[in-house]
């Protein structure tokens, strides 16, 4: 494989600091380009697992192999915008920091505002972007990196369902296009089965891995696909899977 090869947890967990033991054992393989989606409940460790697999953070146990040098690149479920730059300066915030050249980071950051539909904003400052507008800003600097890993954690839980919709497509012909490897944190099923390879359904605190389902259909996925029969029979699966986690355990 080339320099994309696969990303792989044996075992990992963590435990804060604090004595938490956020993450039990995980044992997990992302092959490149593929689009994975976790689900699971409030607090079982998904944006914990995503800052582990981002490398922003070591496992306290187990082991974690990723390729070296791999440009990764996170979306955070608020915008975080600076409101005090252009558009412009924040999609090329984060190339900046790295130390791209000027020149390298302004076509870039260009492009990658073109590609989320927002040519024309360039000058434009955040406070006049609308929630999905912002969103898009936020995918814009994270793909402006050209990244090979992009780790989203619910970066759509804030927009309505109409825009989620779109932003949904749209994101889903971005990763089609650029071929990255994907990992998305979610509390909406149907997005996960509509975006994914593989949905991952992760148990309560601490965190464990309860199932992995395959979804099958072939892309471009069509909008038409989450009115269908087969695409109701995933979504119920991964719903099932959720409904079964234990919630508190009852004397009997
Ligand atoms: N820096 C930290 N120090 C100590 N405990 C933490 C830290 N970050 C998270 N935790 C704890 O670890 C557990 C898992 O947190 P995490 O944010 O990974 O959950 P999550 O699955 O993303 O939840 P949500 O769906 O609500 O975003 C929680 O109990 C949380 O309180
Ligand atoms: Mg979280």
């Amino acid at each position: 494989m080339s320099k994309a090869t696969a990303l792989t947890l044996s075992a990992v967990s963590k435990r804060y600091d604090s004595g938490l033991q956020a993450l039990g054992e995980i044992d997990l393989s992302l092959q490149p380009g593929e689009f994975v989606s976790i689900v699971g409940p409030s607090g079982c460790g998904k944006s914990t697992l995503l800052r582990i697999i981002a490398g922003l953070m070591a496992p306290s146990g187990g082991s974690y192999q990723r390729p070296q040098g791999i440009e990764t690149a996170f979306v955070f479920q608020d915008a975080a915008l600076l409101p005090w730059r252009t558009i412009l300066d924040n999609a090329q915030l984060l190339m900046e920091l790295e130390g791209y050249p000027r020149s390298e980071y302004q076509a870039r950051a260009r492009t990658a505002l073109q590609r989320v539909g927002l040519a024309g904003f360039e000058s434009a400052y955040p406070h006049q972007l609308s929630g999905g507008m912002r969103m898009r800003l936020s995918l814009a600097r994270a793909l402006a990196l050209q990244p090979q890993l992009l780790l989203l954690d619910e970066p759509l839980a804030a927009v309505d369902e109409l825009t989620r919709d779109v932003l949904q497509e749209e994101l889903s012909q971005l990763w089609q296009a650029a071929g990255f490897t994907a990992v998305l944190v979610t509390h909406n099923v149907h997005e996960a089965v509509y975006l994914s390879n593989r949905v991952v359904v992760m148990s309560p605190r601490p965190g464990r891995i309860l199932d992995v389902i395959d979804v099958p259909f072939a892309f471009p996925r069509a909008p038409e696909l989450r009115a269908e029969a087969g695409f109701a029979e995933l979504t119920g699966r991964v719903s099932a899977a959720l409904r079964a986690i234990p919630q508190v355990s009852s004397p009997t």
